[in-house]
């Protein structure tokens, strides 16, 4: 498995995800994007996330707000206010970099030509850091990004727009424009791949410390869950992170170019595919349509220490 980048608003399945990635291979350094909470919330709880793994991670601080207009929306209501189900954590020990998140990346992927980069957030940070470097892309071994919604099952306020891409529609849009091909897990797919309650409440028993930390962050989402009335557990960035450690775990991709609605009275931040390739453009995004799940499962077990 090659080294990972990972852009990331921590976040429970942020955290989820991390704890993977660290499990399975290197992370040279996680970048840190505002979006579930605000950038002082997700930097703090990337250090924790650090603390907890206990391997000397570099965390960057990133943009505090999207590109053009300032956020309508956040996931407080999911993932706590602190962005990590507000849990009470003392100050981690693990300290921010000076580098900026986005002069990291454009370092970091000069120094290790090949690596994966993995997006877990809003796109401001990527995008950021391809307009000051347009070569960004060619040495980008792979792109793998948690985002967007490819037949408009949406899940913030604006319907057909999923959070990563509403919150930031105009870095999505860069982003988008500019990596020749990336693989997109959107937030249908990870519908489509929840866990069973009772098979994941038994991993977070087996008492390793990643388990019992993950259980204690995970009561504001599981508590926003039940109010929906929503069965099982969804891990949309550890579903993220699980194709980027091993894409042989795809069972179907689609291979489509997609775009992001920028204006739209309803639409604004919706990933618009071009499922009957009527435009003529080259394809972008391998949307992820299915996994393994069997693999899958696997792999947060392993995250999890269980
Ligand atoms: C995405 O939004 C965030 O709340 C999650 O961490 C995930 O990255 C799902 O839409
Ligand atoms: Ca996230």
């Amino acid at each position: 498995t090659p080294p990972l980048l990972i852009d990331t608003d921590p976040g429970v399945d942020d955290a989820l995800a991390i704890l993977m990635a660290h499990a399975h291979t290197d992370v040279l350094g996680l970048t840190i994007a505002a979006g579930n909470v605000g950038l002082r919330h997700t930097v703090r709880n990337a250090r924790t996330l650090v603390d907890l793994v206990g391997k000397p991670t570099p965390v960057f601080a990133g943009c505090p707000t999207p590109l053009v207009r300032l956020p309508e929306e956040d996931a407080v209501h999911v993932h706590g206010a602190d962005g990590l189900g507000d849990v009470g954590f003392a100050e981690p020990k693990a300290v921010a970099a000076d580098e900026h998140a986005v002069q990291a990346i454009l370092r970091l992927t000069r120094e290790h030509p090949g690596l994966t980069l993995v997006a877990l957030g809003p796109l401001t940070n990527l995008a950021l850091a391809v307009r000051l470097d347009p070569t960004l892309p060619q040495r980008v071994e792979r792109l793998v990004i948690m985002g967007g919604a490819v037949t408009g099952l949406g899940n913030t306020g604006r319907i057909p727009a999923e959070f990563n891409i509403g919150f930031d529609p105009e870095a999505a849009h860069v982003v988008f424009e500019s990596f020749p091909r990336f693989d997109l897990v959107d937030w249908e797919v990870v519908l489509r791949h929840a866990f069973d309650d009772d098979e994941f409440n038994g991993w977070l028993a087996a008492g390793d410390p990643r388990a019992t930390f993950f259980e204690q962050v995970f009561g504001t989402a599981r508590a926003f869950n039940a109010k929906r009335g929503r069965r099982g557990v969804i891990a949309a960035d550890a579903l993220a992170m699980a194709v980027a450690i091993d894409p042989a775990m795809v069972t179907r991709m689609e291979e489509r170019h997609v775009a992001v609605e920028l204006d739209g009275r309803l639409t604004r931040g919706a990933t618009v595919v071009d499922w009957s390739a009527r435009l003529g453009k080259p394809a972008n995004a391998r949307i992820v349509m299915s996994v393994d799940q069997a693999r899958f499962g696997a792999m947060v077990r392993r995250a999890l220490g269980a």
